[in-house]
């Protein structure tokens, strides 16, 4: 493992890590300086006004409006500047940027089940290409966990029936630290493994040389056929009497209790796991819950599948919104033809 010049820093391998230590060498020297400041005025009056007769009786002080007025104008200014360096890398941080490669990780106790969206699965070990933007969308089978990358400079928790987000780009080729940063039972300090930059060729190439693996958006499609979610929302989810699938990621749903809701990860799985919970305007209530049936690996690939579903079928997206089906149970199942592969 690579380590930084720097004591006790780890090394600094991503576009973020430098502008977090920046952050944080700033927040380190403002209290180095004011502690170093402190102390050494405290210790010089003690020495300078010590009592020197016992029945000595000081002068006595007024305040200073001036001074009062000064020692919290600049302590707030110092406050605030660090607020909003914070904030400004946070909400860097926090959006991942749209033409980001996804790779789900799904964590346990205790390991970490990666894949990449063209199927390659890793346990502990996490391959990327340096130079290119990544997005991990994360989920967990059982407890919290946490997902860290410390020469990233990146952390972020791993929930159960949640998807959590993260990305980076690594800047230099090696192997990093990955470790689980939050307590999850006996085992939380085995939860480890290294993430592997690549050079873009390189990861290329090894990228293909598994690709004998089935892409989740593959994988999803079959579950889709096999779980007979083909009959309501049609085999390439155009709709029937469910609502159509095709280019419904990303976008705003219209719901019959009058809101909205974005159709992101989190709503896709909750529409799945607990159907009844937000109905697409113009639709009934009939979807079963699928709770149980479906793994939360499996769900990230129907989700992934419905998100191909996006970019291959431009043409139907426009009818999401516009065209209820009818809510009786009466419609003809839509034909179950196979759909081309996606990926
Ligand atoms: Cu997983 Cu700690």
């Amino acid at each position: 493992m690579q380590t930084s010049w720097i004591p006790f820093v780890p090394e600094s391998a991503s576009t973020v890590s430098g502008k977090v230590d920046a952050l944080y060498f700033y927040l380190t020297g403002v209290t180095a300086f004011f502690t170093l400041l402190i102390s050494g005025v405290l210790i010089f009056f003690v020495i300078k006004y010590r009592r020197r007769m016992p029945n000595e009786i000081p002068r006595p002080v007024a305040g200073s409006h001036k001074l009062e007025i000064l020692w919290s104008v600049i302590p707030f200014i110092i406050a605030m500047s660090m607020f909003a360096w914070g904030a400004q890398i946070y909400f860097q941080n926090s959006r991942p940027p749209k033409n980001a490669n996804e790779i789900y990780v799904v964590g346990k106790q205790w390991m970490w089940k990666i894949q990449h969206s063209t199927g390659q699965r890793e346990i502990n070990e996490l391959h990327v290409p340096a130079g290119r933007k990544i997005k991990l969308i994360m989920t967990s089978e059982d407890t919290i966990h946490d997902f860290f990358i410390p020469a990233f400079r990146i952390k972020a928790d791993v929930l159960p029936g949640k998807y959590t987000t993260q990305w980076f780009e690594a800047t230099k080729p090696g192997a990093y630290h990955l470790f689980c940063a939050e307590y999850c039972g006996m085992n939380h300090s085995g939860m480890i493994g290294s993430v592997i930059v690549m050079q873009p060729t390189e990861f290329d190439n090894w990228l293909s040389g598994n690709a004998s693996q089935q892409s989740p958006a593959v994988a999803g499609q079959m579950l889709f056929q096999s779980l007979g979610c083909v009959s309501c929302h049609g085999a390439n989810g155009e709709g029937g009497r469910g609502p159509a699938l095709a280019g419904l990621f990303g976008r705003k749903v219209f719901l019959t209790n009058g809101q909205t809701s974005i159709a992101d990860e989190g709503y896709i799985r909750e529409s799945i796991e607990n159907p009844q919970a937000k109905i697409v305007n113009g639709f009934g209530p009939i979807m079963p819950t699928f709770q149980g049936q479906v793994t939360p690996e499996q769900l990230i690939q129907i989700i992934s599948f419905i998100k191909s579903l996006q970019v291959s079928n431009p043409q139907t997206t426009a009818a999401t919104a516009a065209s209820p089906a009818p809510t009786t149970g009466t419609a003809a199942p839509a034909s179950v033809t196979p759909a081309p592969n996606r990926q």
